[in-house]
This record gives structure tokens, sequence and C-alpha cells, in this order.
């Protein structure tokens, strides 16, 4: 076993030798439940200068022309969550479906026609490593200056080769604000390099799906709307809420102080939201600990909590997953719904870390999203730093409209409040699929470059839930066509 290691290992090194601008070192030859890997599949560290931080990396080349196709930079949010998760269920070349025990085969994996990097973001999420936690405390000015840090050196040390492709940051929830902040950061080094001659990044744009960027409209106060309209809250607690409440920036770092009033309605607002899946309105909720695992033969539901203490956390709780969410009242505390267990299995095997070369000095544990993680965000979120990059980069934002976490209501909000131009009316888009033409989803372009597209029908984590639609939306975007 050991020596087929070896001689994999010797191949990779021999195959990278003859494609300079790649780092061999990085690359992952075989993987469980991937059976093929020849597009190209990495797996790294990008260390912070100065620092003892090294943010972990996993690389999907393009299937269709790693040389020409565009660099995309992908981060889950949280904040604390892997980005490990997006390759994983959401858009890699293998995906793990909810409920599926196994990867398979994704027909579309966003690596069909680009070069995809997962970036595990700030240093102590997933097997990143931070060493020195008080090199991780963190806010979303610090996280974002060692993202640029991150993407300059995997662009100038890693893969050298695609130093001068297209190159795209992207994300959701969190990293609504992720994604921004970053994009500034380029903005600034590019500025400040360009008349040095130096090399500087070919930044074209940046894609976010329902992310966080605007307190007073996103998460709460939108939900709250879009659950009304969706059958989940009654006409007299709306119209309490509606008449007599605020709840701009109730999910913000400095929340408002509800009436007494206000606070009990929005508890009985949660309260009958409770077990409805926040990131898929119509999705199952998964619970935790999950119904599949066993220990000793019996459902860890089953067991006592002593003994489940001493297993390793077994789900996710929505208030790790979108930490934003977990709000000051104690009712308010939404549901685990997310699917988790066999992602959970993957990542912490051994055979699996061994592959990806994950440092000895990484957590002991990966888990989909850091706990006791120190994180400021900022009150004014991302909706200020539109107007630096408008009509200098392209942007989309896509929202997949039957996510509860960061509704499309919400973001909408934003658009209205920001007051572009509209260039293209509001227009249904549509893929074809084995029944005919569907309706995949609604799509506008304004002013300045900035296309918004909703993704009919999917929740939170669109591109796992409606794979085909918001690959769609995607890829024409990128290629400059019409949604
Ligand atoms: C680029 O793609 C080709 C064709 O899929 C593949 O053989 C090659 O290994 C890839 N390059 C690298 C450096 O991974
Ligand atoms: C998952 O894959 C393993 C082998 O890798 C196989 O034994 C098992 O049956 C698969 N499970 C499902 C549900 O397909
Ligand atoms: C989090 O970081 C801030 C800023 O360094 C610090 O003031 C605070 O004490 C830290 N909180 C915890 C719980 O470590
Ligand atoms: C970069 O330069 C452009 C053009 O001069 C300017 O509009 C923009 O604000 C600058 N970006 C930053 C982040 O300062
Ligand atoms: C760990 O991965 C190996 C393959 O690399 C697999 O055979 C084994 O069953 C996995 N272990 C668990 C506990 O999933
Ligand atoms: C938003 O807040 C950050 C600090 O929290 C600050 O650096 C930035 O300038 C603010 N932006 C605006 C437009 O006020």
């Amino acid at each position: 076993m050991l020596k087929k290691v070896l001689a994999i290992v010797g191949f990779a090194a021999a195959v990278s030798a003859q494609t300079p601008g790649y780092p061999a070192e990085d690359r992952v030859p075989e993987l469980w439940q991937q059976p093929d890997l020849s597009f190209g599949f990495y797996s790294g560290y990008l260390p912070i200068a100065g620092t003892k931080k090294q943010y972990h990396y996993l690389a999907a080349l393009s299937r269709n022309n790693n040389a020409t196709d565009p660099v995309i930079i992908w981060f889950n949010g949280g904040p604390g969550c892997s980005s490990m998760l997006g390759w994983a269920q959401e858009h890699g070349p293998y995906a793990m479906e909810d409920g599926a025990q196994n990867f398979t085969f994704n027909d579309w994996s966003w690596n069909n026609n680009a070069n995809m990097f997962y970036i595990e973001s700030p240093a102590n999420v997933g097997y990143s490593v931070c060493e020195d936690l008080a090199e991780c405390q963190w806010t979303d000015a610090n996280s974002a200056d060692d993202n640029l840090a991150a993407v300059l050196y995997l662009l100038q040390n890693k893969f050298t080769a695609l130093q001068n492709n297209d190159l795209y940051i992207s994300g959701e929830s969190y990293a609504g604000i992720y994604v921004p902040q970053l994009m500034l950061r380029l903005d600034m080094y590019i500025n400040e390099t360009k008349p040095t001659g130096k090399w500087v990044p070919n930044l074209k744009g940046m894609m976010v799906g329902n992310g966080v960027t605007n307190w007073k409209y996103d998460c709460t106060p939108a939900y709250f709307h879009m659950g009304y309209y969706h059958g989940l809250v009654s006409d007299e607690l709306f119209n309490n809420i509606n008449q007599n409440c605020d709840l701009s920036y109730v999910d913000a770092p400095n929340p408002p102080v509800l009436t007494a009033q206000c606070q009990t309605w929005l508890n009985k607002f949660n309260s009958l939201v409770t077990l409805v899946n926040v990131y898929d309105i119509f999705g199952k909720c998964y619970k935790n600990p999950s119904i599949h695992r066993k220990i000793n033969g019996m459902k860890l539901q089953e067991v006592s909590d002593a003994a489940h203490e001493m297993s390793e956390v077994r789900g996710l709780t929505s208030d790790k997953y979108t930490p934003f969410l977990k709000s000051k009242n104690p009712l308010s505390v939404v549901p685990p719904c997310v699917y988790a267990e066999p992602i959970l299995d993957y990542f912490n095997n051994q055979t699996i870390k061994d592959a990806m070369h994950i440092s000895p000095k990484a957590a002991a544990k990966w888990d989909l999203c850091a706990d006791a993680f120190n994180y400021t965000g900022a009150q004014n979120a991302t909706q200020w730093i539109y107007p630096i990059l408008k009509g200098r980069y392209r942007m989309l934002k896509y929202s997949g409209d039957a996510d509860g976490a960061v509704p499309t209501f919400g973001t909408q909000g934003w658009i209205n409040e920001l007051n572009w131009e509209v260039k293209e009316q509001w227009r249904p888009y549509y893929i074809t699929n084995m029944y005919g033409q569907q309706v995949a989803g609604y799509v506008e372009v304004r002013d300045g470059g900035f296309t918004f597209a909703t993704v009919h029908g999917a929740g939170h984590m669109a591109p796992q839930f409606k794979r085909q639609p918001t690959y769609h939306a995607i890829f024409n975007w990128l290629n400059g066509q019409p949604l």
C-alpha cells in the first residue's frame, strides 16, 4: 500500500515537471470516490508572509482548457465555514447530494469550464492553520487582508501558469462580505502596483450568491416578509410586526433594541419557523444528531447526552453555519437542518487527509464551520463597496429564491437602494431539460456592469439545490451572453 502511494506521487511529480507553472508538490493524483482527477486536482497551503498562518486551498482545474479558462476563487461564508463545502456539495467535480453517502459525478461542476480554487478562510477554519490565536481575531477588514495575501500567493507562487487568466472572486452567504472586501483590496493593489510595471492580477469581476450585503435589509427582516408571502406567518402577526416594528439590522453586529412587544412578536415568528429549513424553506430538515449515525449499534439520537458528548460533533447547527442568524433572544435558535455527516467522515478520514497533504499543524478535527471563533463584523457590511467597483468590474448577484437565511427579498432591498439605472428589464430566463423549456429564474441588468439573477426554487446553496439553472446563469454571464 505504502509502495503504491509512493509510486503515484512519483508519477505525479513526473507529469507536473512537464507542466511548469503548477505546484507539483500539491497535486493529488487519486482520491477516494473521485475516480477521474486527470483534469488536475491540487491541495496545499498558502502561507501569509510575516505570520504563522497558512491557508489551505483546493484546486480543480478546468475539464475544458486549463490554460485559457478563467480562474474562479470561491469562499463559503459563516463567518467560520469551510470553502471545501462548495467543492464537496455545491459545484465540485464530484458532489455529495443531501441524503447521499457517497460522491457522484457532477454534470454541472463549475470546473467544466473554469479553474476552480477553494480557500478555507480565515486561518482557523477547516484545515487552514492558525498556530497563534492572537493572529486569528477577525474582522471583515483583517480577514480580507489575509484573503488578498492568499490569492496573490496562489497566483505568484503556486499557479504562475494561470496568473494572467481572467480572475473572478466568488462566494456565498457571509461571503457577501468577503467577496466585495477582497475585490476592494485587489483593486487597491492593482492601482498601486500597475504604475510600477510589476505583475497585477487580471481581475474581471465577482459573483455572489445569497450574500449578506446590507444588514438593514438582509436576513431576518427579509425572512419575515418572504415567510409571510410563503404561508408561514398569519395575517395578524404580519400586520402587527409590519405596522409597529422595524426589524432592520436585527442580525447586524450592533442590533437595535426592540420594544418588548416587538421582541415577543419576533419570538413568535421564530417559533413558527423553528423546524423549517431556513436554507431551503421547501427542503428537508436534517436533524442533529443525524438519523444515519450509529455508534455501537445504537442510533446516536438514542444514546445519552454524556455518550453523545464523548463522540465528535455529528451534525451542524445553523448557529454555526450562519452565525449571524444566532439572534440575541433564546427562542430564535433555528434548527440544524444541514446534511453534514458523510462530509464530516470524508474530510476527517486519515487517508483523505494524507492524500490532500493536510498539515499536522491543522486542527485535528475538521468541522464544517469553526467553533469558538472570534469574528467581529462591521455594521456597514459591503453595500458601500459596490459604487467603488461600479463600471470597472463585472458583478453578478444571484439569489436562490427559496432561501430564508439571506432571502431574495432583502437583496432586492439594497439593489433598489443603490438605484443604478435598469438597462435590461426584469424577465424570466430559461433552461431546457427533458421536459422542455423551464423558467430557471428571473434576471435584471443594471448600469455599471451589474446583473441580478434569481434561481427559482433554490435555497441558500443555489449551486447545490438547482445545479443546472445556477450553472446556466453563472456561465452565460461569464461568457457575456444573455442568461
Ligand atoms: C491541464 O489539463 C490537461 C487535460 O485535461 C491535463 O492533462 C493536465 O494535467 C492539466 N494540467 C495540469 C498542470 O494539471
Ligand atoms: C458508497 O460507496 C461504498 C464504496 O465506496 C459502497 O460500499 C456503498 O454501498 C455506497 N453507498 C451508497 C448508498 O451508494
Ligand atoms: C476577540 O478579539 C478581540 C480583538 O482582538 C478581543 O478584544 C476579544 O477579547 C476577543 N474575544 C475572545 C472571546 O477571545
Ligand atoms: C482605483 O483607481 C480607480 C481609477 O482611478 C478609482 O476609481 C478607484 O477608486 C481606485 N480604487 C481604490 C480601491 O481606491
Ligand atoms: C477512509 O477512506 C478509505 C479510502 O481512502 C476508505 O476505504 C475507508 O472506508 C474510509 N474510512 C471511513 C471511516 O470512512
Ligand atoms: C464601513 O466601516 C469600515 C470600518 O468598520 C470603514 O473602514 C469604512 O470606511 C466604512 N465605510 C463607509 C462607507 O462608511
